[in-house]
């Protein structure tokens, strides 16, 4: 267990380049399944999520290379269709491997994964489309089975748009005879790097990045080599960290197109961002102006964005409303950011945040990932010290972050104990 520890008050100023996508690197990795030749991919983030996806690999039978931001995957040797309880405790987004495995075995067993710290997320969507393309899904003592003689090319309908059940459904339909069509299905930049770099490998999708994507069953995949996207939700939380600490500070590695909403946002809020090409400089001279936002899947406002947001909310001046319509549970923070001095009252799915003058330095808790980026982002901007625990659940998603910030001129420690 590791903590930081903040001192507040510093505008964070300078030059940040963002990482590779950790949720494009995770479903490209378990795409790499799909074929028994070398895959390599550029750009990886050094992430604990990352490395929990490479124990999966392994543990399936592949072997894996990664060297700084490079990793080779040679999937030749894969022998193994099931994924324990440990590993799918250890990162819920393990279950991109069933699509793959699906694809490329007809077989694949995973232990559910159970409700998490935001919200209850069922897997249902996934083996819906699993069925639709002929699988049998047996749910016993804790594990999911899918099993097939043969995938069929089928018409798949998502009642709501999932990020996870439409990219398992990809690498699923990838090699299944015939075409199937995915409705409703969402359109995170994620997925569309998932297309691209499945059709590297010799796929026929098109249409990631729309709601109707269509797969054309290919007869077997290759090798192939792809640089993964720059990490958007890392970029928004930089943004946001500029905003809050009155910085100004340039974020380079950005598509600026997929933080779109993010940066209307901000400049609703009274922040300067002024974009070029792949670069986004974010300054404020004053507190934000209080706005409203609700998360809604892509391009609507990110939910992995909605407790960073809330952090710069704290501080703005006037009232925000902030309702979260993709998870049930993500209010984790708002005890912690209460903690404080923010004044959030919680109805349902809507946080009322009342912004305060300044935010004071307290011992809080990380408990989960985008709520404990929100965390550092808090106290950042508070009056003297912040004692952050759990940091191991920041490191999921965020690269050495007390590095990226003590470089732009904040003070951060980590303490191991
Ligand atoms: C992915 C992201 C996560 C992000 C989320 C929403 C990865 C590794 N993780 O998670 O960071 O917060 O998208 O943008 O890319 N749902 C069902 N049935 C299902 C599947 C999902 O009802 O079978 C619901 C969920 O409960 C949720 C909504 O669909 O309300 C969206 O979830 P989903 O897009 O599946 O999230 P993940 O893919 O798990």
């Amino acid at each position: 267990m590791q903590k930081f520890m903040i001192m507040g008050g510093n505008r964070l100023q300078g030059t940040v380049r963002v990482n590779g996508s950790k949720n494009a690197t995770l479903p490209i990795m378990a795409a790499s399944l799909l074929q028994e030749g070398r895959c390599t991919i550029k750009g990886v983030p050094r992430l604990r999520d990352v490395a929990v996806m490479r124990d999966v690999l392994v543990y399936l039978g592949a072997s894996v290379a990664w060297e700084k931001d490079v990793m080779h995957i040679d999937a030749g040797g894969v022998n193994c269709q099931e994924v324990s309880e440990e590993l799918m405790r250890r990162m819920r987004a393990s279950n991109l491997v069933l699509g793959s495995l699906v694809g490329r075995f007809r077989r694949a067993k995973i232990s559910y994964p159970g409700g998490c710290q935001i919200g209850t997320r069922p897997m249902n969507l996934h083996l819906k489309g699993l069925q639709a393309l002929g699988a049998t899904i047996t749910e016993k003592y804790g594990y999911i089975t899918a099993q097939a003689e043969k995938l069929r090319g089928s018409e798949i309908y998502f009642d709501v748009p999932s990020v996870g059940a439409t990219e398992n459904l990809m690498m699923a339909a990838v090699m299944a005879e015939g075409t199937t069509v995915i409705r409703n299905a969402a359109k995170e930049p994620e997925i569309i790097d998932l297309q691209n770099f499945l059709n590297r490998m010799g796929a026929k999708i098109r249409g990631a990045g729309t709601d109707t994507i269509k797969i054309t069953g290919v007869d077997s995949l290759h090798g192939a080599e792809h640089a993964v996207i720059p990490d958007r939700i890392e970029a928004g939380t930089h943004m946001v960290a500029a905003a809050i600490t009155c910085g100004d500070v340039l974020i380079t590695n950005v598509i600026p197109e997929h933080l779109e909403p993010v940066i209307n946002k901000l400049r609703e809020a009274g922040i300067n961002v002024e974009v070029k090409d792949d670069r986004v400089r974010v300054w404020a001279g004053k507190r934000p102006l209080a706005v409203d936002i609700k998360t809604m899947p892509y391009p609507g406002f990110p939910t992995d964005m909605q407790p960073q947001f809330m952090a710069l909310m704290t501080v703005a001046e006037g009232t925000s409303v902030i309702t979260e319509t993709i998870f049930e549970n993500r209010f984790k923070h708002v005890m912690e950011l209460r903690r404080m001095g923010a004044d959030i009252r919680l109805e349902g799915q809507t946080a009322v945040v009342k912004g305060v003058p300044a935010l004071s330095g307290a011992y809080v808790e990380a408990t989960d990932l985008r709520a404990g980026a929100a965390l550092v982002l808090a106290a950042l901007a508070a009056e003297n010290g912040t004692v952050l625990e759990r940091v191991e659940h920041i490191d999921r998603g965020y690269e050495r972050l007390e590095n990226k910030y003590n470089a732009l001129g904040a003070r951060i420690i980590r303490v191991h104990k």
